[in-house]
């Protein structure tokens, strides 16, 4: 009874673990570009095709304004990690900067 409660509960930890987004803590200084943000933070993960060179992200276009860009960097997903350390001046500028590289579906 006890060692099968007991391992009930490890594989439910391990399973929260595995939902949560990981976090990333860069954080831009004051002088920082929206380019110079992307090429740190973003590049690694979001970059452009044969196609489309300079259009990093593929947006519907009912998520293509700031405020879903500045929650969706804030927050995360279950694979993109959260930036917790961007200011709202940060990503006002960053959002600005996907919009004019994504292409709007
Ligand atoms: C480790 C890889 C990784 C990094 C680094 C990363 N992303 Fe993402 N991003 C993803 C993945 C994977 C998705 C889609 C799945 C999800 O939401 O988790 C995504 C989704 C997004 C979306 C949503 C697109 C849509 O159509 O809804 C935006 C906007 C976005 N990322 C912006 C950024 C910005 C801005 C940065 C840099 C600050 C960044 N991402 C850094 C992996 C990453």
């Amino acid at each position: 009874m006890f060692p099968l409660l007991k391992m009930t509960r490890i594989t439910v930890v391990a399973s929260i673990g595995l939902l949560a987004a990981c976090s990333n803590d860069y954080q831009p200084s004051e002088n920082t570009t929206e380019q110079e943000m992307y090429e740190a933070a973003c590049a690694s993960c979001h970059t452009g095709s044969a196609e489309a060179p300079n259009k990093y992200w593929a947006m519907d276009s009912k998520n293509a304004n700031k405020t879903y860009i500045s929650y969706k960097v804030k927050a995360g997903g279950l694979r993109m990690p959260k930036f917790p350390n961007m200011s709202t001046n940060d990503l006002e500028k960053l959002s600005v900067f996907v919009l004019e590289h994504s292409t709007i579906k």
